[in-house]
């Protein structure tokens, strides 16, 4: 749990572990001979995580920036460090998925210019939407990547659809740490005040403009890999996502929870969930162990 300061060799435990939300420094490679299709072997899947890939790095830069505005307001020592620990793990998100978006570069998919073109949209939003919008837009989308995190994690066939191991690391990485950290944002929007209805209709506009922004996204790069008519394969594809048991409908109950008042991220619990995942993925012969972060930064 903590880092050792090299001068004493006595441990130096960060406000993040503290908090129980430490970033942890992965620097993933993924070379150019990465599986082009490394999820499930279908371009129409994988370009569809690689377009949340490419919003990763303007979002959380942007969901970052809309809790440090509020940063100095908080008074509670514990959220404090969930802040920091927050912080940490987003921009080390944002670094991992920028070299996985030069991959897919590589491999055609312009995911470099949908995350510029995001960054334009955020830009407007930063200066021309309240603060306390922002916040709450950033409590809306953290609730997103929570529950979608959540499914990669609890439904085993996720994993046996990645192709490329260290693919499988980074979104597993990222997954835990989404749900270590799923409640900070909405606790700095409780304790700075915000409300019920700001929150509600944040989220449905916020609901609005990112299926706009994904599905734009996503046939923009199954055009530029050449595979938008490819309607038999796009069909399972579509079908995996949105069928009767598809990811998106699965995530229905939970997404909708989020409209009850008194709702709180922390009653879907996933406390055991995220245990037997940080064993699994942190001890020694685990997914992240070849990692080249200090092991002891395991919990
Ligand atoms: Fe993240
Ligand atoms: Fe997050």
């Amino acid at each position: 749990m903590a880092t050792m300061t090299q001068a004493q060799g006595t441990p130096r435990i960060t406000a993040g572990e503290r908090a129980g939300i430490p970033p942890r420094r992965m620097d993933f490679e993924f070379p150019e001979e990465t599986t082009k299709y490394w999820y499930g072997d279908s371009a129409f899947l994988t370009t569809f995580w690689v377009t949340l890939s490419a919003l990763f790095p303007e979002g959380e830069t942007f969901f970052v920036d809309s809790v440090k505005n509020y940063r100095k307001d908080i008074k509670d020592q514990k959220l404090k460090d969930e802040v920091s620990g927050f912080i940490g793990q987003e921009a080390l998100h944002s670094k991992e998925h920028e070299a996985f978006n030069d991959m897919a570069e590589k491999h055609g998919l312009p995911a470099l210019k949908l995350d510029k073109e995001l960054g334009v949209l955020f830009r407007l939003i930063r200066k021309y939407v309240p603060k306390k919008m922002q916040l709450a837009l950033t409590v809306a989308l953290e609730h997103y990547t929570a529950i979608i995190a959540e499914q990669l994690l609890r439904e085993d066939f996720h994993q046996e659809m990645f192709r490329d191991r260290e693919a499988l690391k980074l979104w597993m990485w990222h997954a835990l740490e989404e749900n270590e950290h799923k409640t900070v944002a909405f606790d700095v929007y409780e304790q700075v005040g915000g409300g019920y209805l700001t929150r509600v209709s944040t989220m449905l506009i916020g609901t609005l403009v990112f299926a706009v922004v994904v599905v734009s996204g996503h046939l923009r790069l199954l055009k530029a890999d050449g595979q938008l008519t490819n309607w038999k394969a796009n069909w399972r594809g579509l079908k995996f996502l949105w069928g009767w048991k598809g990811l998106f409908p699965r995530l229905g109950r939970q997404y909708f929870d989020f409209y009850r008042p008194g709702f709180h991220p922390s009653d879907h619990d996933t406390e055991a969930l995220l245990e037997s995942w940080r064993q699994r993925m942190l001890n020694d012969g685990g997914l992240l162990a070849e990692q080249t972060y200090s092991k002891s930064r395991k919990a």
